[in-house]
């Protein structure tokens, strides 16, 4: 299986819609080979003021998203009958929250091949009231131990990671299986034209025309790098 559609439940479709309509992703859609749709979150508000979030039982600050809101939202691109299905045959359900499990290019692989449709949910304002998650979310997910003022730049990123993992939207896949943290390395270091700037020449390994020396070189500078400026990528592993 691989990933066909996302949909988005926001405040800000449009952000999510730009900035993700340029670039490769962009190219993408066009294609064919993943739809975007975006759900704007406050058509269904049910109040005259079309109000979406209310104060904190209990006390405390700021404002959170309606369940009852939210809730609409989810069932018009999905439905608790459908919930009850595996979740590979049907929509999984990500809210972008700081509380969710961190995303790494590992996740984003098993996003990418296990699902054929996401639905990603933007929190907004101080949270989502607790019963949207109990009801309708399958994983909470975060894309960095800091607070956004809501998830659509989160979205983005999310979507651009999965996205450049459908097979085709990458034109060479070796460039994605030779990414950094492929195999929990750093890329090594790269160059192209011309071979000299301001005194800096391009390693003359990378001139020799040798492959099984442009390789070995290559995997001693993936390991030296990865020692260097990420040593914690090794333990991870
Ligand atoms: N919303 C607010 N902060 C976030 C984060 N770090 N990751 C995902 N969604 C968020």
């Amino acid at each position: 299986m691989s990933l066909k559609k996302i949909t988005y439940l926001s405040l800000f479709p449009e952000i999510i819609q730009s900035g993700l309509s340029h670039s490769l992703v962009g190219k993408a859609q066009e294609q064919g080979l993943v739809t975007l749709k975006q759900v704007q979150i406050r058509d269904f508000s049910k109040d005259k003021h079309k109000s979406v979030d209310d104060i904190v039982y209990g006390g405390g600050a700021g404002m959170l998203l309606k369940v009852d809101v939210l809730v609409e939202a989810w069932s018009s691109v999905s439905s608790f009958e459908e919930k009850q299905k595996p979740i590979t045959d049907r929509p999984y359900t990500i809210l972008l929250s700081p509380q969710g499990k961190l995303l790494t290019q590992e996740k984003a692989k098993t996003l990418a091949r296990d699902f054929s449709e996401l639905i990603i949910v933007c929190g907004h304002y101080e949270g989502v009231d607790e019963r949207f998650i109990e009801l309708c979310v399958d994983e909470e997910l975060s894309i960095g131990d800091y607070v956004l003022t809501g998830g659509e730049f989160a979205a983005m990123v999310v979507s651009d990671v999965v996205i450049r993992l459908i097979p085709g939207v990458v034109g060479n896949q070796d460039s994605v299986s030779g990414d950094s943290l492929e195999g929990g390395l750093l890329k090594e270091p790269v160059y192209t034209r011309p071979r000299e700037f301001m005194g800096k020449a391009v390693p003359e390994v990378l001139l020799s025309g040798n492959h099984a020396l442009i390789e070995k070189w290559r995997l001693d500078q993936s390991l030296k790098r990865t020692a260097a400026k990420r040593p914690d990528l090794n333990s991870k592993k």
